[in-house]
């Protein structure tokens, strides 16, 4: 195993944060050169935190490939494009492959051919992107500590299989001995918006694994809408940064309801807040009635297709922190 040098200081402080920071822009300059480098940067802490730090070390010698899947939380390719092009300059090259993915997608409602389609698609719509461009001799990866300890861990388990054959490059993996919360320190100290640094774990397959079953369009739009509202009250309420995990769920049957003196039948969404340390065990936040309440109104106001709220209160086990 590749293990972290014992010599290695934990990375707890602003100072300690900058001077690895500045070792590894050297680091990444001896080992590149003048060659250019590939990141698949979905937006999340670590790839994020990889890519601010290689624009640090190389320029625009560095070319990022953000893919739209379409699984996206709102808001979030908007952000990464915004800082990463915009704001750091960045060399980035935005995919836009919604239709693309939600067409594999339509009519399947096995969870795992979902994460099967969804983990296959992204390697052949990055290859394709990859292929298109000329002088590439690195791939930057945000391989983490824990990943390493966990070889059999998330990442390498769930999602990302590997790129084609005539497709391998030297690996470029700046983090790969530091924990989350070092992790977190070194993107604070590179700039990057809180927002983006103290972001909760977020699934490979996104938003696809909250709605439930074949995945439609309306009902994607209605996990994110509720995603959005969710997470703006978590914001206002001080529940951001204190609870683990926090999402919705849209399941794929509908109820009746009531509306303007009409009969509706429209899909419940399903609201989940849990708290664990390394996500094989889970237990529930007690959000307050009256901000569930508050919730509920504007879901059920606001989400187009939407007619009940319901809080899932069972723990991990006997349920998963997802619902596929
Ligand atoms: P479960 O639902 O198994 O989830 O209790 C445990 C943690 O893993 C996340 N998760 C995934 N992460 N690809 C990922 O990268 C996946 O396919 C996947 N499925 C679940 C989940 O959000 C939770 O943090």
């Amino acid at each position: 195993m590749d293990k972290r040098p014992e010599s290695m200081a934990r990375i707890n402080t602003p100072a300690l944060a900058q001077a690895f920071i500045a070792e590894q822009i050297e680091a990444i300059r001896a080992q590149v050169g003048d060659k250019r480098v590939l990141l698949a940067l979905s937006g999340g802490v670590d790839s994020s935190v990889v890519a601010a730090l290689l624009i640090r070390a190389i320029g625009k010698q560095l070319v990022c490939v953000h893919v739209n899947h379409g699984l996206l939380r709102k808001g979030e390719p908007e952000q990464v494009v915004q800082v990463f092009r915009h704001e750091m300059g960045a060399e980035l090259i935005y995919v836009d492959a919604v239709d693309r993915f939600l067409d594999k997608l339509s009519g399947v409602a096995d969870p795992e051919r979902k994460r099967k389609i969804i983990g296959k698609e992204f390697i052949d719509v990055f290859a394709e992107e990859a292929k298109k461009l000329s002088g590439i001799a690195f791939l930057a990866q945000g391989t983490i500590y824990p990943d390493i300890l966990e070889s059999v861990g998330l990442k390498s388990h769930h999602n990302v299989g590997g790129l084609p054959e005539d497709l391998q490059f030297e690996l470029v993996e700046p983090v790969k001995y530091l924990y989350k919360d070092e992790v977190r320190q070194v993107g604070l100290a590179l700039g990057l918006p809180e927002s983006m640094v103290y972001r909760q774990p977020f699934p490979g397959p996104g938003l696809g694994v909250r709605c439930v079953g074949a995945i439609t369009r309306d009902r994607l739009e209605a996990v994110r809408e509720s995603d959005a509202i969710l997470r703006e009250e978590f914001a206002k309420n001080g529940l951001q940064g204190k609870v683990w995990q926090y999402f919705t769920i849209v399941p794929d049957f509908t109820s009746t309801g009531i509306c303007d003196g009409k009969r509706t039948d429209a899909w419940p969404v399903v609201i989940r807040a849990v708290n664990s340390v390394d996500a094989t065990s889970a237990t529930i936040e007690e959000i307050p009635y009256a901000l569930l309440h508050h919730i509920t109104a504007r879901i059920t106001s606001e989400v187009k297709g939407v007619n009940r709220v319901l809080y899932d209160l069972t723990p991990k086990a006997p349920a998963t922190i997802e619902w596929e």
